[in-house]
């Protein structure tokens, strides 16, 4: 039995946020943010009214629509986000309640793989399909990046990146075995994790710094007193709760990985490149997507970018290009589709899917 994609949705907040907004908070200019990313504008949800939780749960109205469900109808979720309404409990459950379907008591899991989320997310409802297990599967992407950035110039090389927005898939039995989810390919190598990462506040205690050799200071406490780990006042101070990245090293290794996990996926499926008729690429950077369609020989109208409108949503992105795509009528019945992703962990996926 195959899964396919039955319904699918997506959610960016109205408010736009151009660059030329952004040179206001911070030094940073409109041409470096466009030569640099393709970005032009992006989405900020509603402080105090919108949330991770609350935007998955509109793309997922609509994603139920057009898979001609209702929520009520959901057996599963998988919510992957790196930017969740609380540390715990996960979004997964407050999106649930969010649609008023607590009472069904459906499993709900929460996926921590940042730009690969949605994928891993994919792989998993399409493996709990196959076997029999459930029926719909509600797959969400889903961001509310704003709420966590550095507006300073100190951050600037991640702040002007992203974008909030969400994207949702119903996922259901396919009734042609020829059609629906080919092939997903998972991949994850924790060696570099501090590269592009969130880590305070958190339980490391600086462990790993301290095992990788690097100098951090966190502000900790002595080791025999409690408290104060998670967040010290040090990090308050010193601006260490935000998002950090290494721009370059993280950029190199996805223009090697988007392409190896593509032909992975191609290959196990049986296909070549030339058989993909829409490539969904992570958003990521415009200039990682246009690496990618060169090295597999693709053509502009073979590959998805919003990029330029929306940012980098990192779990959502996905999905809510893959949205539009449809909406745009880029894909039809018997299309191949290829989706993949890279991002913080490193971890990176694709899927391969005949519409
Ligand atoms: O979605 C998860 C995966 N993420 C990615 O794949 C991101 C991969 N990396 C990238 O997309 C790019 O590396 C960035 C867009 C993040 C940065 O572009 P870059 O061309 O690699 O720039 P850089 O980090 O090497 O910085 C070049 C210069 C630096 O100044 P100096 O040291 O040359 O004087 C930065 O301080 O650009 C400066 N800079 C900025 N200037 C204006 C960094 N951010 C900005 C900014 N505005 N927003």
């Amino acid at each position: 039995m195959r899964s396919k994609i039955a319904g699918i949705g997506y959610y960016v907040p109205e408010r736009v946020v151009t660059n030329d907004e952004l040179t206001k908070v911070m030094d940073t200019t409109d041409e470096w943010i466009q030569e640099r990313t393709g970005i032009k504008e992006r989405r900020y949800g509603r402080k105090h009214e919108e949330t991770t939780a609350t935007m998955a749960a509109i793309a997922t109205r609509t994603a139920c629509e057009r898979a001609g469900i209702t929520p009520e109808d959901i057996d599963f979720i998988v919510f992957a986000t790196l930017s969740p309404d609380y540390y715990f409990p996960g979004c997964g459950v407050l999106m649930q309640r969010e649609l008023g379907i607590t009472h069904k008591e459906v499993g709900a899991l929460d996926i921590r793989n940042q730009c690969s989320g949605f994928l891993y997310a994919l792989s998993v409802a399409d493996q709990f399909v196959k076997t029999g297990t459930y029926k719909n599967v509600l797959v969400v992407g889903s961001e509310m990046h704003s709420m966590g950035l550095d507006f300073s110039t100190r951050g600037r090389n991640v702040t002007v990146i992203f974008g909030d927005g969400a994207g949702a898939a119903v996922i259901q039995p396919s009734d042609d075995p020829d059609r629906g989810i080919l092939a997903t390919k998972l991949h994850a190598d924790g060696t570099y994790a501090e590269k592009l990462a969130f880590i305070n506040p958190g339980c490391h205690g600086g462990y790993h710094f301290k095992k990788l050799g690097e100098d951090a200071d966190f502000g900790y406490p002595p080791a025999n007193t409690y408290g104060e780990i998670f967040l010290t006042p040090h990090m308050m101070e010193h601006g260490q709760y935000y998002p950090n990245m290494e721009g370059q090293f993280v950029f190199k290794l996805a223009v090697q990985k988007f392409p190896e996990v593509i032909r992975e996926a191609l290959d196990a499926a049986g296909l070549k490149t030339s058989d993909i008729k829409l490539l969904i690429p992570h958003q990521a950077n415009l200039r990682i997507s246009q690496f990618v369609q060169r090295q597999l020989g693709l053509s502009d109208d073979q590959v998805w970018n919003n990029i330029q409108r929306f940012g980098n949503t990192t779990a959502a992105s996905v999905p809510i290009a893959l949205c539009e795509a449809w909406e745009a009528g880029k894909v039809k019945d018997g299309d191949l589709v290829c989706l993949a992703a890279f991002g913080s962990g490193f971890t990176w996926a694709s899927a391969l899917i005949r519409w």
